[in-house]
């Protein structure tokens, strides 16, 4: 069987012994993620609405040896992360327990504040920052009893630099970032690391589900080069996981070397 090219060549299982739920596994940087923290040992849960996608990046790490294990759901629903982290306290092979926590489920939305088809407002706010609090908030209690483990947030370049062309958007990444830099001043005491990761452009469904167009989004990218594959997230998460447990990366920003705003 081919591999699949994220988990080539590979082979430092610096997190054996470890498991990790990533979110949002079936597409874009948390697929990547999910074969990434596979390769280096972790048993990964993953977590999406799409169960053909999730079973299919189960069987990929399972072909290469590692442990996987796919719960559908909606990252948008309370009860559906409750299932979720139940379901990943009963899974034998990932040991009964998790350590990481990658919260990654998210969606754009084209569009100034003027602009942005405010009839999805409410879903993007309930997915990007109520889903992902809620899941931040159980997984940092849970951590707490064991007195350590990583719970990863993903923000964005423009939930730090707002942009007037993704507004929107970025306020609820600008909500992320206050919650997951809140939470770790929370938690830090008690072993338990909380990091933000904030991407700049990357190329996956995401400009699709936002509705992207060539008029408001890509000329205005144009001049950027070469854009990120969802691949240098996935380094860049596995990279600050493989600290030691008392150095904290509480925040790091990965940018297409060509991008210069926001
Ligand atoms: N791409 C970029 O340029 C960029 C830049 C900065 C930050 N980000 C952030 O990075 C994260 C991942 O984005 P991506 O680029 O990998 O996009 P993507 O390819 O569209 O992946 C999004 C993932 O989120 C899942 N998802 C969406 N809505 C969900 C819901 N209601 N319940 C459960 N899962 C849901 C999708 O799975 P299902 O559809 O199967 O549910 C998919 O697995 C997002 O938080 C995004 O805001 C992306």
């Amino acid at each position: 069987m081919t591999k699949p090219k994220e988990v080539e060549g590979k082979t430092n299982k610096f997190l054996s012994g470890k498991t990790a739920i990533v979110t949002g596994a079936s597409s874009g940087i948390g697929r990547a993620t999910a074969l990434t923290l596979a390769q280096a040992g972790a048993a990964v849960v993953l977590h999406a609405r799409r169960k053909d996608r999730i079973t299919k990046v189960a069987s990929d790490i399972q072909a290469q040896g590692g442990r996987a294990y796919a719960v559908a759901g909606d990252a948008s629903s309370v009860s559906d992360i409750d299932k979720l982290l139940e379901r990943t306290l009963s899974w034998k092979e990932g040991g009964g327990k998790y350590d990481i926590v990658v919260v990654n489920a998210g969606r754009g939305l084209a569009g100034s504040t003027l602009l942005s088809d405010n009839s999805q407002w409410q879903e993007l706010y309930q997915l990007n920052v109520i889903g992902a609090a809620y899941l931040m908030r159980c997984a940092a209690k849970y951590l707490i009893g064991r007195k350590s483990g990583d719970i990863v947030a993903i923000g964005s370049v423009v939930g730090r630099n707002i942009s007037p062309f993704s507004a929107f958007y970025g306020s609820s990444k600008f909500a992320i970032g206050a919650i997951a830099e809140g939470l770790r001043q929370e938690v830090c005491a008690h072993g338990v690391r909380v990091s933000l990761v904030m991407p700049g452009i990357v190329i996956s469904e995401f400009q699709k589900v936002a509705g992207y167009s060539e008029e408001n989004f890509y000329k205005g990218i144009d001049h950027m080069g070469k854009l990120l594959e969802p691949q240098a997230i996935a380094d860049g998460i596995c990279w600050l996981l493989t600290q030691p447990p008392h150095v904290n990366v509480s925040e790091i920003m990965i940018r297409p070397t060509g991008q210069n705003y926001p």
